[in-house]
């Protein structure tokens, strides 16, 4: 007999969830993570869809077992089977972090070479979902190698767990991830709190990864694999997670606007969806932006479209993309410095335009109006209107 389980399509639509690594890299603990979860539940950031808790990188201890199996940090006692437990107590998932080297980045032991015995330790411990990361020595073996040595590692054991790749765009994943057994691929290096980065500081600002995503070849993104642009820095920074990397002052809090711009681009994107803030301290406007539902069902539209740019290259920027339902989500980017009025027509967006008449709904604020097809939006700098619009 054919359960539920096994005829369920993993990430069908993109994951959603909470990452450790932003809050709190390299000081993670089992606390945190159980506090983590907690609070995904007691904000309503469970009821509004998100369910994976990852432990990302540090919860493993600085040696192997004599067989090579990976063993938790004495930040973690209880071990990782009970850490599991109390995450799927509260109705959601488990996650955790190894990489496809020697050792991950913080230089902890790793996965390579030792792929079916970790995978086995995961299905044991009652993980879901698997961020592979892309750091230590590769022993010379390329990216698919590694990444496919893992992938059919999970895919032998009995437990259906998530493969989520972090290869940082670097081989073009998109074009491999899903034949690996992938089912999302970091397609950048790693975003950080910042609208845009120099190019010798670490990491990427949200503009920076938008400028990537707009040329990123979304053939192979859809239900089951998903280009992933990182984390949201939503509710993150200057104590951001990176002080491994940089100081941190360097980076800020995303300004309110950059904050909307980002929660609209990656469910335009169809992006997983992994929060980076530390849930306990969550502020309002944060928390209602996570939770924004006619965001969610963007992100989470049963096509898995990745939205694309109609029009860009001066300041005022469009983008858009089909929606199941036979409507678009529509953008309008202002990367100016003063507020004005961006427009378009739903001939240029991504729909089978033709209806005499269609219902527009602003995202943010929900209001609705009809057009017989102009589009146009007053937006302020750095910020974004996103709208439904549906055939009537
Ligand atoms: C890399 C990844 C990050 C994070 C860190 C952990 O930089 O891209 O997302 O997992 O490693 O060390």
């Amino acid at each position: 007999m054919t359960t539920h389980h096994e005829t369920t399509r993993l990430a069908a639509t993109p994951p959603l969830g909470w990452n450790s690594w932003n809050a709190f890299s390299c000081e993670v603990t089992e606390s945190d993570i159980r506090a983590a979860a907690d609070a995904l539940v007691d904000t309503g950031l469970r009821e509004a869809g998100y369910e994976y808790i990852v432990v990302d990188d540090c919860w493993m201890a600085a040696e192997t077992d004599s067989e090579g199996r990976l063993q938790p940090s004495a930040e973690f006692p209880n071990g990782m089977a009970a850490l599991a437990d109390y995450v799927h107590d509260r109705g959601l998932k488990f996650g955790l972090y190894t990489s496809a080297g020697t050792e991950t980045c913080q230089g902890y032991p790793a996965s390579l070479g030792r792929e079916q015995l970790h995978a086995e330790q995961f299905a044991e411990w009652g993980v879901d979902y698997l961020k592979y990361d892309n750091c230590g020595d590769h022993r010379g073996r390329d990216a698919i190698d590694r990444y496919t040595a893992m992938g059919e590692a999970l895919e032998s054991v009995d437990r259906k767990i998530v493969y989520s790749i972090c290869e940082w765009g670097q081989n073009r994943p998109w074009e491999w991830g899903r034949n690996v057994g992938g089912h999302c691929w970091r397609a950048t290096d790693d975003l950080v709190a910042k609208w845009r980065a120099d190019p010798d500081e670490f990491g990427l600002g949200v503009a920076d990864v938008l400028d990537r995503m707009a040329a990123i070849d979304a053939a192979a993104h859809g239900p089951g694999g998903w280009n992933d642009p990182d984390m949201l820095q939503i509710g993150t920074g200057p104590n951001s997670g990176q002080s491994e990397h940089e100081p941190v002052d360097v980076q800020r809090p995303l300004t309110k606007a950059e904050r909307r711009t980002h929660l609209a681009f990656w469910c335009l994107l169809a992006a997983p969806l992994m929060i980076g803030a530390d849930l306990t301290s969550l502020s309002t406007f944060d928390r209602e932006l996570l939770t924004n539902e006619r965001l969610l069902a963007i992100d989470q539209d049963p096509l898995g479209i990745q939205g694309t740019p109609d029009q860009r290259g001066d300041d005022a920027e469009v983008w858009s993309k089909r929606l199941a339902d036979g409507g678009a989500a529509v953008a309008f980017h202002n990367r100016g410095d003063a507020g004005r009025e961006i427009s378009t027509h739903v001939s240029a967006v991504d729909m089978a335009a033709g209806a005499d008449r269609y219902r527009v709904c602003d995202c943010w604020t929900g209001t609705e109006w009809e057009t017989g097809g102009s589009l146009a939006m007053t937006v302020e700098p750095r910020d974004t209107a996103i709208v439904r619009v549906t055939p009537k």
